[in-house]
C-alpha cells in the first residue's frame, strides 16, 4: 500500500485540485458509473474466508493449481480498508471455499480461475518484510508449482508531475509541463528500488527551507555492499513483455463501460496519459512516510538511475515519476533471490496506481530570495476515496489483461467480462 496513505497528517485536497483538476472529472465519471453499476451489476462472488494451514498444507494448495497459473499478489489483507486489496479479482473469480488458506506468513491465498485462467490470488501483509517472507513463502514451494508470472498490484503515492514541480537544476522558475498525476493513474514495471541512502543530517536539511532542493546521498541504491539488494534494474525480456501486456486500455474500458450503463464518460483520449510504463516511472519503496519537494526529487533521481542502469531507457530525473509505496523492495528481493536459483526464470511486473501525491505541500516563490521556493500550508486531504478508486484501476489493469488473453484463447465476450463494482 501507499507509504503515504496512514500517516495521521495526510494532507491536500486542495493541492490536488489546484494541481489535478481533471482527477475531479474522473472522479466524478467513476462515481457515476459507481452508482449506475450498483444498481445493474449482479452481486459479486463473495470474498472465502482463509483456512490456517501450515507450509505443506500451504504448498499442497499451491499444487492444486493446473501449471501456468499466475500468482497475483498486493500487500493489504483488510488491515487498513476491511477489503482485501486483491478483492476485486476475488470477485471476478471462481474459488472453492477450501481453496483459500492462510499460513504463518501469507495472510491470504486462493487457489482458482480468473476469467478461465489458472490464478493464485493472495495478500501478503503490509510493507517489505511481510512482502518479502510471504514471496518467498510461496516461491519456496518449488517444484510443486509451475508459475507463468508474478504480478503485484498496489496504491502509491506519487510525484505530482513527471520531473516534478521543482527541479533543483533550475530553481529559478517551476516545471512549465502541464502533465500532471491524477489520482488513479498505473505505474508498469519490472523494475524497483529501495528507498536506501546514506547520508548526514546536515546533508538532508542543508536546503531547508527551500523546497528547490536535492538533498544529497552518498552512496544510494546502487550500494549493495551497504544495503543488501537495493536496486533491481535486471528483468528478461520476459518480465519486460509481461509489463507491456499488463496496462489497462482505457478507451476501451470507458467504451464498455458506458455500454454497461449507459452514462455518456467524457473520456478525452487527448488527456494526459495515464498510463506510465517503465521507461518513465518506477515504485521506490520505503517502510516510513516521506514527502516534499526534495525528497521526491531525490525519489525521481533513483528512479531515473535505475532505468537507465537497467538499459531500457536514458533518462534524468526531469523525465520520470516516483511511485512511492513499501513492498517492491521485499517482494523482489525474494523474487531476485529466485531468479538467481531457479531453473526456469519468473517472469514479474508491478503495477501500481495513484492514491495520493507526494509531494503534497502547494509551494510558491520566496518574495525575499531568488530561486528559493517556500512550502505553503498543507490541506487535509480524504485519502479513502483515491485509495478505493486506486485498487479499482490496478485491478483493472491486471483484469484486462486476463481478458485480452481469454478472447486470445477463443472465450466469449460474455466469458472473459470482468465486473469492478465499487
Ligand atoms: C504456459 O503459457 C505459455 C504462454 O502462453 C505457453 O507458451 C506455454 O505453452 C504454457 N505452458 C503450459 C504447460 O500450459
Ligand atoms: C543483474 O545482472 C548483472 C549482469 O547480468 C549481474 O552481474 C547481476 O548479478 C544481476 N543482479 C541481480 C541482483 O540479479
Ligand atoms: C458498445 O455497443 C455498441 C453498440 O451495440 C457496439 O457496436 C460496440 O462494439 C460496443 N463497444 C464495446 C467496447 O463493447
Ligand atoms: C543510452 O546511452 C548509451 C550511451 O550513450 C547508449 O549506448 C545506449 O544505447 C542508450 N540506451 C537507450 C535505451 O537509448
Amino acid at each position: 500500500m501507499s507509504a503515504h496513505l496512514r500517516s495521521t497528517h495526510v494532507a491536500l485536497l486542495l493541492a490536488l485540485c489546484l494541481l489535478l483538476t481533471a482527477a475531479d472529472a474522473r472522479q466524478t465519471r467513476a462515481s457515476l458509473g459507481r452508482r449506475r453499476l450498483r444498481a445493474s451489476a449482479p452481486s459479486p462472488a463473495p470474498i472465502p474466508k482463509p483456512i490456517k494451514m501450515t507450509h505443506e498444507e500451504l504448498c499442497e494448495l499451491l499444487a492444486s493449481a493446473p501449471p501456468n497459473a499466475s500468482l497475483l499478489l498486493a500487500a493489504d489483507p483488510g488491515v487498513f480498508s476491511g477489503v482485501p486489496e486483491v478483492r476485486f479479482l476475488l470477485e471476478n473469480a471462481k474459488v472453492e471455499a477450501d481453496k483459500v488458506g492462510r499460513s504463518a506468513s501469507c495472510p491470504s491465498v486462493a487457489v482458482g480461475t480468473l476469467l478461465g485462467q489458472p490464478a493464485i490470488m493472495g495478500t501478503t501483509g503490509i510493507g517489505p518484510p511481510a512482502a518479502s517472507a510471504c514471496t518467498a513463502e510461496l516461491l519456496s514451494c518449488g517444484a510443486a508449482i509451475d508459475m507463468r508470472e508474478v504480478v503485484w498490484l498496489g496504491t502509491s503515492g506519487w510525484s505530482p508531475q513527471p520531473g516534478g514541480v521543482l527541479n533543483a537544476d533550475d530553481c529559478s522558475e517551476a516545471n512549465p509541463s502541464t502533465d500532471v498525476t491524477r489520482v488513479g493513474d498505473i505505474c508498469v514495471s519490472p523494475f524497483g528500488e529501495g528507498w536506501c541512502f546514506k547520508a548526514s543530517w546536515t546533508e538532508q536539511a542543508s536546503g531547508f527551507p527551500n523546497q528547490c532542493f536535492q538533498p544529497p546521498v552518498d552512496p544510494g541504491p546502487e550500494a549493495d555492499f551497504l544495503f543488501g539488494y537495493c536496486m533491481f534494474a535486471n528483468a528478461s525480456d520476459a518480465s519486460l513483455a509481461l509489463a507491456d501486456e499488463l496496462p489497462a486500455d482505457e478507451e476501451l474500458y470507458w467504451s464498455e463501460m458506458q455500454n454497461g450503463t449507459g452514462v455518456a464518460y467524457g473520456y478525452d483520449a487527448a488527456a494526459p496519459p495515464k498510463v506510465r510504463d517503465y521507461t518513465e516511472c518506477a515504485e521506490v519503496a520505503s517502510e516510513s512516510f516521506w514527502s516534499a519537494h526534495p525528497w521526491d526529487a531525490q525519489a525521481r533521481s533513483f528512479v531515473a538511475q535505475l532505468i537507465t542502469t537497467s538499459g531500457v531507457a536514458n533518462v534524468t530525473q526531469r523525465d520520470v515519476v516516483a511511485v512511492s509505496a513499501m513492498e517492491a523492495r521485499g517482494f523482489l528481493t525474494a523474487i531476485y533471490n529466485h531468479n538467481a536459483n531457479a531453473e526456469v526464470y519468473l517472469p514479474h511486473a508491478i503495477v501500481r496506481a495513484a492514491s495520493n501525491l507526494d509531494s503534497i505541500m502547494p509551494v510558491a516563490p520566496s518574495p525575499d530570495e531568488p530561486g528559493v521556493w517556500l512550502a505553503q500550508p498543507l490541506i487535509n486531504e480524504d485519502v479513502s476515496v483515491g485509495y478505493a478508486f486506486a485498487i479499482g484501476t490496478s485491478s483493472s489493469a491486471v483484469l484486462n489483461m486476463f481478458r485480452l488473453r481469454c478472447l486470445d484463447a477463443g472465450g466469449s465476450d460474455a466469458e472473459c467480462a470482468f465486473k469492478i463494482v465499487q
